[in-house]
């Protein structure tokens, strides 16, 4: 359609149509008759005649479905407007990659992004056009179940990450069906909730938002993103929801956002309880005039609109609102193709085929970190093992935001050994919140022939996720005392742990020889185990979030402000300085770190001159040797630190990194060029800008770790 043809189509609305492309309920509602009497949607007051008005819907689907679904609803709606389908896909569909926190830990961007087209090939097939994805909230407390769905704490990974996804489901051309609208989430800073609660309250500066929390958002949308959510919470007092200022003035004014924004789920009528809204009418004035366009899952906008629109400045809000929808619904064609050619036929041949497994693999090998290895790690095929834990033959490994994943598809732990075709004895689960002396005994018993013992531990799915806030980051006591009766049997042991968030893993480090960071992986995930305990795969993945020794270090990130106390240069005195008098300041695993089989040694460091003006460019350049038997893929990370600006900076900021593959006894050059623009920064007062004076460069293997120089920008 044209977009004058959109113009047409909006003036024959009637007022009520127009609300009604503004108002998202659940699918289900659509296709099963209990929908409106239950959960929140019970709460909908939504007429016979308002439903063939609705504009978007979410929620669980497949071709036949879809198809069933937008007939009936083309048959009702008086212009033929077609119903746009939206779901949470968020690392995959059918085949479920790592938890993008996993995904993270790759450094590969490339990679990312064909996850995000997998999964829109798929999503697609099945009658979709919107994912709820990517989340690129920055996040600092592994308290909050939600770190799963982030790229970490870092803000340039959140943002190269962020709009490899957007590239990966859009394809640049989202007239082809095989993509997928990309909504990216949630605007802003729903990652800083205080204390790691999910929905909590956020009280962030100005010029932490615009340094550290914006620039991901801002990124997604210069990829192309079309649709943006509004986060749960308030800022500087006013949620998302509602907040003009974050809506109006930084999306639409600043940044020159065209596509649509949508509400996160209820967060309209949530106003009312935020203490910012009296009632419905309130809400969806304040969030209508906010900028929300789509209110999702309740109907404040169906109740008040109808008044509030005798306002004339109301009633252009909203005819805005609608054409924005009206563009995005023909921005992927669907006026042409309401089904967008989906078949079930065409769905099957596209669920889980050709090489999505092999990507799914993969990315899951790229994911996984290695935290620990006392020289156990590769195995040997010859030697016994026993595989003990909750997590040895348990499918749900797909993480808890796989909606549609089928544990069914999933190659489990044991089924990943068993494929390398090793002497893999009688496996023993047990539950994650308890272990029994008898069990141990049994346990015991059935591991005494083995060499080798690998515990696959971890948290429960549902541990992490929305709403899956905890107090607690260690593994359960049961698991704790599990690798302790085991460690009495003097065999080396391999920790496995498959969860959604850093964990406190001081009670267990020690004890186990070594530790494989799993996250969750996926689909193929007990394939990628065994590829990583076998050397089929030497793992390379690197944190993105910082492991914390204690909850009580939270958050604890690389990329912190200075302070006036530093504990590291304030060396003679011994207390009144920044620190805990009972640990140290620094985090047991921190962002950037990862072992693997070979050892990289840097050296040779050259850099082009120590002064930068801001019409040039400087280069740096480093040799890294693998020194060890395995070919291997080395992260080499540049940071920097602004030394004087007119703001506290972060004691460290990444800037660039590179990716290379080495094989053994092989020496590769890696070079970095920064210009002036790599060195700005938002001062608070209004300005990007960049200072002149000294800048510390880092190069090195993760964030604690390096060679420093020092350049000096001039004018
Ligand atoms: C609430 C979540 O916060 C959001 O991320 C998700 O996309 C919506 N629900 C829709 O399911």
């Amino acid at each position: 359609m044209k977009k004058e043809d959109i113009k047409e189509l909006l003036s024959k609305m009637t007022l009520e149509e127009k609300i009604g492309q503004l108002t998202q309920i659940r699918t289900s509602y659509y296709y099963n008759s209990n929908t409106s009497a239950t959960g929140t949607a019970s709460k909908l007051k939504i007429t016979k005649d308002q439903k063939w008005m609705i504009g978007t819907v979410l929620g669980k689907l497949d071709a036949e479905m879809m198809s069933k679904i937008q007939k009936e609803y083309l048959s009702n709606n008086r212009f033929g407007i077609p119903l746009l389908f939206m779901q949470d896909i968020i690392h995959g569909f059918k085949t479920i990659f790592p938890i993008p926190l996993a995904l993270s830990c790759s450094w590969d961007e490339e990679l990312i992004e064909k996850t995000a087209r997998v999964a829109a090939k798929e999503g697609s097939s099945s009658g979709y056009q919107v994912t709820f994805s990517p989340m690129v909230d920055v996040v600092r407390d592994p308290r909050w179940g939600r770190v799963i769905e982030s790229f970490g704490e870092d803000t340039l990974l959140n943002s190269l990450f962020g709009a490899a996804m957007v590239r990966g489901y859009q394809n640049n051309d989202l007239k082809n069906p095989d993509t997928l609208i990309s909504c990216v989430k949630h605007f802003a800073a729903y990652g800083a909730a205080e204390g790691g609660r999910d929905y909590n309250t956020v009280d962030i500066s100005e010029c932490r938002l615009r340094n550290e929390y914006f620039p991901p958002y801002y990124e997604a949308i210069k990829a192309g993103a079309k649709l943006i959510m509004s986060s749960f919470n308030v800022l500087n007092g006013i949620p998302a929801t509602a907040n003009t200022w974050l809506l109006r003035k930084i999306l639409r004014e600043e940044w020159k956002y065209e596509g649509v924004v949508i509400s996160d789920w209820g967060g309209v009528k949530e106003l009312i309880p935020h203490g910012t809204a009296e009632n419905s009418i309130d809400a969806a004035k304040l969030s209508l005039k906010a900028g929300i366009d789509i209110e999702m899952a309740t109907t404040a906008y169906f109740e008040a609109l109808p008044k509030l629109c005798k306002d004339k400045n109301i009633e252009k809000l909203l005819d805005d609102a609608v054409e924005r929808v009206l563009l995005l619904k023909n921005e992927c064609g669907l006026f042409e193709d309401p089904y967008r050619g989906i078949s079930s036929e065409k769905e099957k041949q596209t669920l889980l085929c050709g090489d999505f497994r092999k990507i799914a693999r993969e990315a899951s090998c790229k994911s996984m970190v290695l935290l620990k290895n006392s020289k156990v790690l590769p195995l040997s095929e010859n030697k016994n093992i026993a595989l003990i834990g909750p997590y040895a033959n348990n499918p749900s490994i797909l993480g808890p935001w796989s909606l549609d994943g089928d544990i069914n598809d999933v190659i489990t732990i044991e089924q990943g050994l068993r494929n390398k075709n090793i002497n893999l004895q009688s496996v023993e689960t047990t539950s994650f919140n308890e272990i029994s002396r008898e069990k141990v005994d049994e346990i015991i018993e059935k591991t005494q022939s083995a060499d080798i013992i690998v515990l696959a531990l971890g948290e429960e799915e549902e541990k992490s996720g929305e709403a899956g806030s905890v107090s607690n980051i260690t593994l359960p006591p049961a698991q704790i005392k599990l690798l302790s009766y085991m460690k009495k049997l003097n065999k080396p042991i391999i920790v496995i742990l498959i969860n959604g968030r850093p964990l406190d893993l001081t009670n267990i480090i020690e004890e186990a020889d070594a530790v494989l960071e799993c996250w969750f992986p996926g689909t193929e995930g007990g394939n990628a185990i065994a590829d990583i305990l076998y050397g089929a795969y030497n793992p390379s993945g690197r944190l993105t979030m910082s492991f914390p020794r204690a909850v009580g270090q939270i958050p604890v990130y690389y990329n912190s402000l200075a302070t006036g106390r530093p504990k590291e240069l304030l060396k003679i005195e011994k207390r009144y300085k920044s620190q805990y008098l009972d640990i140290p300041n620094e985090p047991l695993f921190p962002f950037g770190y990862g072992l693997g089989y070979s050892q990289f040694k840097y050296d040779n460091f050259k850099i082009s001159k120590n002064e930068l003006s801001r019409k040039e460019k400087i280069s740096c350049s480093i040799d890294v040797t693998n020194n060890g038997k395995y070919t291997g893929i080395e992260t080499v990370q540049l940071y920097m630190r602004d030394k004087v600006a007119d703001i506290s900076r972060p004691v460290k900021q990444l800037i660039k990194y590179k990716q290379i593959i080495i094989n053994p006894s092989e020496t590769k050059t890696v070079e970095f060029t920064v210009n002036e623009k790599d060195l700005r920064y938002w001062n608070g007062e209004n300005q990007y800008k960049s200072d002149e004076g000294l800048f510390e460069f880092t190069i090195g293997k993760d964030s604690s770790d390096g060679i420093s120089f020092e350049v000096r920008l001039v004018s």
